[in-house]
């Protein structure tokens, strides 16, 4: 585990915390919000739309283009973001962080540099059913153009992977796995380590879908040892339209580019073009300045609450909400992992989970409701959608009473309706 991110500076007191987000206190429907969509993306602290301000208000230029004082200062703020990032997540080099559009473009990146240049017909790509629609769709466009063949690695009924059928999937056509730290509509955390090692041992590499992992546990991509790592910015309280793909030197350097354009190239002519050095040759065009700069004061923001103290108490609300959830009567957790992040999915009997959200928002509760960007998963489980409701380090236990509470409402709506 990083030093870096094991942090923990103050006492973790979540009220105090809440004072930083001044999105909290809105009221929806006149009640007071209850954000429980943190899976989908969380809040932004004080201290990150301040450091947007600050930047736009005084040190904002484009990049790595200018000899002129806003332009090396904007250029020297980007850099040390991608420092940040990088202690972050303990990469060795700040080369080896490139900043994307998304976590979606992170992966889109790896497909298209790695898949389409070293993926052959015939070779194979393990995947798990639980992943996000992000970590599917562009496998399946490198499948259908190499003719490559995808894998899936099965679940059992509670949500975890089946570890002894993910290594009977191998074999020498096996080219590349790329499966989730956490599952986005479960919770389950993945036994990525050993996953990765067991691949290495057949000299086969890893991408990691980070996004739901690094908002909520320490991440140490070298003690990990995977190959690409990839998440996003706005659901660890950074901006949107800001993500990141980690990747070891050896391999970013043996890509090709994904996008064309001005910065990732060394020397451009209508005979031949050659490309910049890892990472600018993954960074075509002017980048999101502003978000990575943003990123960066989240990251800053997380560290000094510090990861340990954020996952033990997104514990405590799921262990209290899980066992609140548990006595409701025609109400089901679906996804129970031994080692799960703060989100539960649940159904209500007979009920929609559409309509459970939307009667949940009157409350002024905000759960996400439908197939998560999971339509694998939910065939797997049988299911279409579910309701899911995702903590982040400012929620409360009494906000998962109030969460029980909108659930009984919601019951007795539709009872009375019957
Ligand atoms: N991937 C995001 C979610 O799980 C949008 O809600």
């Amino acid at each position: 585990m990083s030093n870096i991110t094991s942090q923990r500076s103050a006492p973790f007191v979540v009220a105090q915390i809440r004072q930083d987000f001044p999105i909290l206190k809105l009221k929806v429907n006149d009640k007071p919000l209850i954000y429980l969509d943190n899976a989908a993306s969380s809040q932004m602290p004080q201290q990150v739309i301040q450091r947007l301000v600050d930047y736009q208000t005084n040190e904002h230029a484009n990049i790595n283009r200018g000899v002129h004082y806003l332009s090396e200062t904007a250029t020297l703020r980007f850099e040390e973001a991608r420092g940040k990032v990088q202690r972050f997540i303990n990469a060795a080099e700040t080369r080896e962080i490139i900043f994307t559009s998304g976590c979606t473009e992170s992966i889109n990146l790896v497909m298209h540099g790695y898949g389409r240049k070293f993926i052959q017909a015939g070779d194979e790509i393990i995947l798990t059913v639980l992943e996000h629609h992000s970590n599917i769709v562009p496998w399946q466009m490198l499948a259908e153009e190499k003719g490559a063949i995808i894998r899936v690695v099965p679940i059992n009924d509670a949500g975890e992977l089946l570890i002894d059928e993910y290594q009977k999937l191998f074999n020498p056509r096996t080219k590349f796995v790329a499966i989730s730290h956490v599952s986005n509509s479960l919770g389950t955390v993945n036994p990525i380590r050993e996953m990765i090692k067991f691949a290495h041992g057949h000299k086969v590499p890893v991408l990691v879908d980070g996004a739901q992992a690094v908002p909520h546990m320490s991440v140490d991509v070298q003690d990990l040892d995977c190959d690409f790592y990839a998440f996003s910015g706005h659901k660890l309280g950074g901006p949107t339209g800001i993500g990141i793909l980690y990747g070891k030197a050896s391999l970013l350097e043996a890509m090709q580019p994904f996008k064309g354009g001005g910065d990732m190239i060394a020397v451009v002519s209508f005979a031949k073009t050659t490309y910049n050095h890892i990472p600018h040759k993954f960074e075509a065009g002017t980048p999101p300045i502003a978000a990575a700069i943003g990123l960066g004061a989240a990251i800053d923001y997380l560290l000094q609450i510090g990861m340990v103290a954020i996952a033990e108490h997104e514990h405590q609300l799921l262990e209290y909400a899980t066992a609140q959830i548990t006595k409701l009567a025609g109400v089901t957790i679906i996804g129970r992992a031994k080692n799960k992040v703060a989100v539960i999915s649940f159904v209500v009997a007979d009920i929609h989970p559409h309509d459970v959200g939307t009667l949940l928002n009157l409350d002024g509760i905000a759960v996400r409701t439908g197939h998560h960007c999971t339509q694998p998963l939910m065939h797997r489980l049988g299911l279409s959608a579910t309701s899911r409701a995702s903590f982040a380090m400012y929620n409360t236990f009494a906000e998962v009473d109030a969460l029980v509470a909108g659930i009984v409402a919601v019951q007795q709506v539709f009872a009375g309706s019957m």
